[in-house]
């Protein structure tokens, strides 16, 4: 058996000198593939995302990329391994323009970053049209598109997102994640905590339910759908 492209493994930490907040919990996807965590708040999925991030210091558990273990790198060191992340909150340069947050995202690269920044338009074609407007003037879900094109820029070969879909109309949530599984059509894997939890376990390979720090359910997004205790407890009925 060979092990997921990325994997957090067995984690349990907290915040400096604070109480654990995760407990061996797993979480891990596969290339291409899309892995979706849902759960309550303040269950640790942030805290989950973080902690494969290199945002937070393990007292258990490990991170490997593509077999290698990266549990001691900088999330900046993790960025030049090839992990993208978007995290929940504070996500673009609101004084900056969309192109300028753009570029900035392409901070660790000494190559010509211009056919990532078009690739980037073809993607969102209407961060094209907006290029030169600050990016704190584009609606919700224009921002959430600068967020993931910001770190796109990197040529991930995973991107994480913490609830890209908040905030937005579900036209423009349903518009995000046909963008994002065309994303994971490239071959980027995609690892992304949604409150959406429904709509997001559709399009998701795989899915974990957090509680508490915990992994609680763990299948394919299908099956989480159509498991009773995971609709009546975590999806509504
Ligand atoms: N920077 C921090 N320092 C200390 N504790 C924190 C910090 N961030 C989060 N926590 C705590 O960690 C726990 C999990 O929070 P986390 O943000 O990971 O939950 P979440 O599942 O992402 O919730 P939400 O759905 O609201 O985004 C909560 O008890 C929260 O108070
Ligand atoms: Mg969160």
């Amino acid at each position: 058996m060979s092990e997921p492209f990325l994997i957090g493994d067995g984690m349990t930490g907290g915040y400096g000198k604070g109480p654990d907040i995760l407990h061996d919990c797993t979480i891990s996807v596969d290339k291409g593939e899309i892995a979706v965590i849902v759960g309550p708040n303040g269950a640790g999925k942030s805290t989950g995302m973080k902690a494969v991030f290199g945002m937070l210091n393990l007292n258990k558990g490990a991170v490997r990329l593509d077999g290698e273990d990266i549990t001691k790198l900088s999330p900046q060191d993790r960025v030049a391994k090839g992990m993208g992340f978007v995290p929940q909150t504070h996500n673009i340069f609101t004084s900056m323009s969309v192109e300028e947050n753009l570029e900035m995202g392409a901070f660790i690269r000494t190559d010509d970053f211009r056919d990532t920044i078009e690739q980037v338009y073809e993607l969102f074609p209407i961060l094209g049209d907006k290029r030169n407007q600050p990016a704190g003037e584009l609606s919700g879900g224009q921002r959430q598109q600068v967020a993931v094109g910001r770190a796109l820029m990197t040529k991930p070969t995973v991107l994480m997102l913490d609830e890209p879909t908040a905030g937005v109309s579900p036209i423009v949530m349903d518009e995000l994640f046909d963008r994002i599984i065309e994303v994971a059509r490239t071959g980027i894997s995609i690892l992304m905590v949604e409150q959406n939890a429904r709509q997001a376990l559709e399009i998701a390979d795989k899915g974990y339910v957090l509680v508490q720090g915990r992994n609680r359910f763990t299948d394919t997004g299908q099956a989480l759908l159509a498991d009773p205790e995971v609709r009546k407890s975590f999806l509504g009925g």
